[in-house]
């Protein structure tokens, strides 16, 4: 698999609103090859691009995605929030999402983010949408998932596509349920994650990502200890600075 160092999370999500249309085109500016970003469904099923559980931080909506229509959600603005220039973004479904990164060529880490109950659901719906839109000759994206029921979705449905499990905290079971998933690697909080963690996932044979980095030194750090590639917010600093230390594991 080959992964960049620097992956845009969320796309370049200091810079525009995460999760939009707008955060990817500017993510693909700042020389990204690479976007992270998350994937839910709302209460009738269809897949869309959105980090948390309630709309309002992101959105001029209110309550849980996972109860709001897609209709109700389609007239949100998930722009102005985050300044008045972007105002009028909006949520992108998953479909509207994967069109873009293939006209701007950006390479992907989809994570499939499902609510309490829906982990099959969500995980298949956005799997199928992506293997039905993404072109054959392209690099495979990368699917993760702190939802170990996802990622189980993804070894059966797409077992050709390389495929992470996220953690805040490294899991005792960790190398059990890195054969169980037949995980590629995990992705790990950064704030926790130590040089003996990373040699050890490494020396496993792991790929390992971390979030989320913001700063050129914690990279670096982190790249030493054999990290392979970070989530970072702000990929227009990120991006030249570690472009030195060359790509993760091929
Ligand atoms: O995939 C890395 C990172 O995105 C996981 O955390 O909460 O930003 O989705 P979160
Ligand atoms: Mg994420």
């Amino acid at each position: 698999m080959h992964l960049p160092r620097i992956i845009a999370h969320r796309g370049a999500s200091a810079v525009a609103p995460e999760n939009t249309l707008a955060a990817f085109r500017a993510a693909a500016a700042a020389g990204a090859q690479w976007v992270e970003f998350d994937v839910a469904l709302t209460s009738d099923g269809r897949p869309v691009v959105f980090h948390d559980d309630r709309l309002d931080r992101t959105s001029d909506g209110t309550g849980l995605l996972a109860e709001t229509s897609f209709e109700t959600l389609k007239h949100l603005d998930a722009g102005s929030w985050f300044a008045p220039t972007f105002a009028g973004e909006m949520i992108p479904t998953l479909e509207e999402v994967l069109e873009t990164l293939e006209t701007l060529a950006l390479g992907f880490n989809m994570e499939i983010k499902p609510d309490l109950g829906r982990e099959v659901a969500t995980a298949h719906t956005a799997l199928t949408i992506t293997a039905a839109d993404w072109p054959e000759a392209s690099a495979p994206p990368l699917i993760s998932s702190f939802s170990r029921i996802a990622v189980a979705v993804a070894r059966d449905e797409q077992p050709q596509w390389p495929r992470s499990l996220l953690f805040d905290r490294r899991p005792l079971d960790w190398r059990e349920i890195g054969q169980e998933l037949k995980l590629t690697g995990f992705g790990a909080n950064q704030q926790h994650l130590d040089r003996d963690q990373v040699a050890e996932l490494k020396d496993a044979g792991f790929r390992l990502t971390a979030y989320t980095v913001n700063t050129v030194e914690r990279a670096q750090i982190l790249f030493a200890w054999g990290v392979d590639a970070v989530f970072t917010d702000t990929p227009g600093t990120m991006v030249p600075a570690c472009a030195t230390f060359g790509t993760g594991h091929q």
